[in-house]
């Protein structure tokens, strides 16, 4: 039970497999179909492989250019209660926006996903900064980080009140006020595992108080080193202990000048730079995830993987950024792909070996029980 909070390997996951294109922001035919039944291919291709979960994207409008990036988007806690339910060892987290979602119905959903799952879901909370959709649902955004972050504070107090409490209680907050409240069932056992993916001082309080995983961008991996241990350190000096993870963008074939060729094909020469423009100036205007002196680089990299950080070349290259994520003090990665099931095949027989050789994974899934 829990897998993601009592594995000690290195945790790999997926990112943004409910969204159009992906992670990709490219115009090739080629790129991601975000259907049901992809997504469920994927699933039972990550449980038999031993991967250790799938994490949503919540998005209420696309990107627009040519492709409208991330204009279709598959429901996460749906999304989340049909994978669960079609796997058997797999964690898959559900996204909520806390001003989107009442915390009485987000808390007794995900209850409901855990029992579906015998205790494999989790939830990652954005308290918000897309502006544009929250005006597209008649939401109010607030302009200063306080606001956004004491609302998702308190959103998530009730949910963690209802999965914690027998029997029925009031709440008396500044922005919720509820009458005979109870969370029937409680999750399977304990807390679901949370993350948040905060950037802002006040969001990285935020975290530090209530997540179990922070999830952070990997762009210079040298300012990562003291990211992440400023962080644990935060955590520390209040009694908890969090862990970091990223995301990467993988792109892996048997020789580095083929995935050197390929990516610059799809992810630059083809890129929907339109779309790529309007996701780094949204996220500019509204957020501080990115560090925003490394503008350049941020945007080829928004292109290729949502900014995920790049995992380009053979096995071998591919294992060595991976174990560089590891050393930096990473907790895990998710992985991104140009068409995730189409590709994750290769990675699995040719780079899962190496980090498993290498000591930061153990066989698991389909691979161990062969070699029982
Ligand atoms: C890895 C990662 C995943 C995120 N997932 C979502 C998401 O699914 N939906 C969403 O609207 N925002 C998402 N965000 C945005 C964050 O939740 C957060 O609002 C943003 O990083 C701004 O942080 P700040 O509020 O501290 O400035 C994500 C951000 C990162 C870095």
């Amino acid at each position: 039970m829990r897998p993601m909070l009592t594995s000690r390997d290195f945790l790999l996951g997926s990112f943004s497999s409910n969204c159009s294109s992906g992670m990709t922001v490219t115009k090739v035919e080629e790129r991601w179909k975000n259907s049901w039944e992809n997504n469920l291919k994927l699933a039972q291709l990550f449980d038999a492989a031993g991967i250790d979960f799938m994490l949503p994207i919540a998005r209420w409008i696309g990107y627009g250019g040519e492709t409208n990036f991330h204009g279709g988007v598959l429901e996460t806690m749906t999304w989340a209660a049909g994978l669960l339910a079609s796997t058997k060892n797999l964690s898959v987290f559900a996204t909520l926006h806390t001003v989107a979602n009442h915390p009485v119905v987000a808390a007794k959903q995900m209850a409901t996903i855990d029992h579906i799952s015998g205790g494999r879901a989790g939830l990652n909370i954005v308290a918000g900064w897309n502006r544009p959709e929250y005006e597209a649902l008649g939401l109010q955004l607030p302009d200063d980080h306080e606001t956004r972050y004491g609302y998702a504070q308190e959103w998530f107090d009730i949910v963690q009140k209802l999965w914690a409490t027998d029997g029925s209680f009031d709440w008396n907050g500044d922005y919720f006020t509820l009458k005979g409240i109870a969370g029937d069932p409680r999750p399977v056992s304990g807390r679901p595992p949370i993350i948040n993916a905060a950037g802002s001082p006040q969001g990285r309080a935020f975290a530090v108080r209530n997540a179990d995983f922070l999830f952070t961008p990997a762009i210079d991996l040298g300012r990562s080193r003291d990211e992440v241990a400023a962080l644990k350190g935060q955590a520390e000096a209040v009694g908890r202990q969090v862990e970091v993870l990223t995301f990467s963008h993988v792109c892996c074939r048997p020789s580095e000048k083929e995935a050197r060729e390929f990516h610059d094909w799809y992810a630059s020469e083809q890129a929907d730079w339109e779309a790529v423009d309007n996701l780094v100036n949204l996220q500019f205007a509204n957020a501080q995830s990115f560090p925003h002196d490394l503008l350049a680089l941020i945007r080829d990299r928004m292109a290729a993987g949502h900014g995920g950080f790049p995992l380009i070349g053979t096995p071998a290259q591919v294992a060595e950024g991976i174990l560089s994520l590891h050393a930096a003090g990473f907790r895990g990665t998710t992985l991104s792909f140009l068409d995730y099931v189409e590709e994750f095949p290769y990675f699995r027989d040719e780079v899962l070996p190496i980090l498993e050789e290498k000591g930061i994974r153990t066989p698991k899934g389909a691979a161990a029980v062969a070699a029982e």
